[in-house]
């Protein structure tokens, strides 16, 4: 299928995608511009050769920008208790498009359940186990991703939602945390040990195939300059903000 052919399928099926892809490109300081046929000239001048990642290392990157919008979303519910005010809806509503296009449309469809959950299913040891509660907690995380779509489309948040609002958003980034910890922990290092190292380059590459089909560009960057971008519109960005207090003195 010729490029072209495939961004406009791309362009139809996976419409969010493109919301999510221009946003980042309208954006100056975007770094996920380059084609692929500037990418495939090498590197530019001063700039880092790009180094081949694995189909792990992607699948657990993914879970790294899932986790900042998880970081998002917890420090949301605690503004929101303080002040919904200070909660603007927009950055919601973006974190959540985000999430939807980024980790449920592609990460989970695409290739947890495509690939990763149909072998690990088949696989010894404790790790089948898992597998079809992580399958009810990506319906469970498609349902509240909806009803935070829908509740962040109005320009402030109503003050009787408020509390429930707070309250799905804590509860979603608890199942989200342990969700994805089990797959880096457990699922991920099943599924490497039953594909063996041959197979994991193919679907490494084949990984890397789906995410320009679906993105028409490098999607993990796309997504890392949107998380980025939402970050710093709530001034979240700076992350010595996060250190933690020194303990109190031990007796
Ligand atoms: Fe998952
Ligand atoms: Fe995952």
């Amino acid at each position: 299928m010729d490029e072209k052919r495939r961004r406009l399928l791309t362009g139809l099926s996976f419409a969010g995608a493109g919301v999510l892809i221009n946003a980042c490109r309208n954006t100056p300081t975007s770094t996920g511009s380059a084609t692929n046929e500037e990418k495939k000239e090498g590197p530019a001048p001063g700039e880092a050769e790009s180094v081949e990642v694995t189909a792990t290392e992607d699948l657990m990157r993914e879970h790294g920008i899932l986790r900042r919008a998880l970081l998002v979303y917890q420090e949301s519910a605690t503004r929101l208790r303080q002040d919904a005010a200070l909660v603007p809806p927009d950055a919601l509503e973006k974190t959540a498009n985000l999430f939807r296009v980024f980790g449920e449309d592609y990460h989970e469809k695409k290739l947890e359940e495509t690939f990763i959950f149909p072998t690990v299913k088949k696989a010894p040891g404790a790790a089948p186990t898992y597998v079809d509660i992580l399958l009810a907690q990506h319906v469970r995380g498609r349902e509240i991703t909806d009803y935070l779509l829908s509740i962040t489309k109005a320009d402030r948040i109503p003050t009787n939602s408020v509390e429930t609002l707070a309250k799905t958003l804590e509860s979603f980034v608890r199942m989200y945390e342990h969700h994805a910890a089990i797959e880096d922990t457990i699922v991920f290092p099943a599924w490497k040990a039953a594909v063996g190292q041959s197979q994991l380059d193919e679907l490494g590459a084949k990984f890397e195939d789906i995410e320009h089909d679906q993105f028409g560009d490098d999607g993990f960057e796309v997504a890392l300059k949107r998380m980025e971008e939402i970050e710093t519109s709530l001034g979240l960005s700076n992350l010595e903000m996060f250190t933690a207090p020194a303990p109190p003195n031990a007796k």
